[in-house]
């Protein structure tokens, strides 16, 4: 799992110059095509250049239709050279059907044939604290090849709950005011269960983050969020050094 895909002969990054954030709200009524060709387009130019793109995946319902638009229009991607990551996981077995990663591998990885080592599963139906160590030591593992710090993905994908939450960081739990690890067990009284979830430090260390926020959500929360209130962990999303996309679906 922790190998990743074939990798580009050994390449040390150099320190990312400091860029300002971009941001960019892109309202649509053509949402699932959209999403997917945008996701397209960032991976194309993650392949161009460095031969890799680095995906982490959210999770619930919206993704489904886009995942597999994704591989219809991306039929001709290297899939074996894109490395697939988890934003969040719940504390299940993987054919549960609350498992984010059988909603991928039923709407993606199967239908693209993604090859089981450019999967990196978060592993619900262990122990939620060392599920969540274990995923961050992968992730480590995987910066340190590269030379990395910190894993830098190449586009993280975020979705938002009606409280404002995103991955598994819910208003109030402990994972949202995490400031050091990068994947935590996170206890959520609202279910009065265990998910697993990036934090912030390892979200914000992305080159682009995109919100994907279909037509159902609710409106005045997703208003202030985009306003910046960060009462809502969806509002604390912030890349340090790279650009930060929403697109919003109409009806
Ligand atoms: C999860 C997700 C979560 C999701 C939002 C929106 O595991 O549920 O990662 O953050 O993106 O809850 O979910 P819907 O797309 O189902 O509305």
């Amino acid at each position: 799992m922790w190998e990743g895909p074939e990798r580009p002969d050994h390449r040390r990054t150099e320190a990312a110059p400091t860029f300002f954030m971009k941001r960019e709200v892109v309202r649509t009524r053509n949402f699932v095509h959209d999403a997917a060709e945008f996701i397209l387009q960032q991976a194309r130019a993650a392949l161009a250049e460095r031969d890799q793109f680095r995906i982490a995946l959210s999770g619930g319902n919206t993704p489904r239709p886009v995942y597999s638009e994704l591989v219809r229009i991306g039929r001709d991607l290297p899939w074996d050279h894109v490395f697939f990551t988890f934003g969040d996981e719940r504390c299940v077995s993987p054919d549960d059907e609350q498992s984010n990663f059988r909603m991928a591998r039923e709407s993606l990885f199967v239908l693209a044939a993604v090859p089981e080592k450019s999967i990196a599963r978060m592993r619900g139906e262990i122990d939620p604290q060392l599920a969540a160590q274990e995923y961050q030591d992968g992730l480590d593992l995987l910066a340190a090849q590269r030379g990395e710090l910190i894993y830098r993905h190449d586009l993280i994908l975020l979705g938002m709950g009606d409280d404002g939450h995103t991955a598994s960081l819910f208003p109030g739990t402990a994972a949202v005011e995490e400031k050091s690890r990068k994947v935590m067990a996170n206890f959520v009284p609202k279910f009065d269960s265990w998910r697993l979830t990036f934090t912030f430090p390892l979200v914000n260390q992305a080159r682009h983050i995109c919100f994907l926020v279909n037509a159902n959500k609710n409106v005045a929360v997703l208003d202030k969020v985009l306003a910046g209130d960060e009462q809502f962990p969806a509002a604390r999303v912030a890349p340090a050094n790279g650009d930060l996309t929403w697109i919003l679906g109409e009806s």
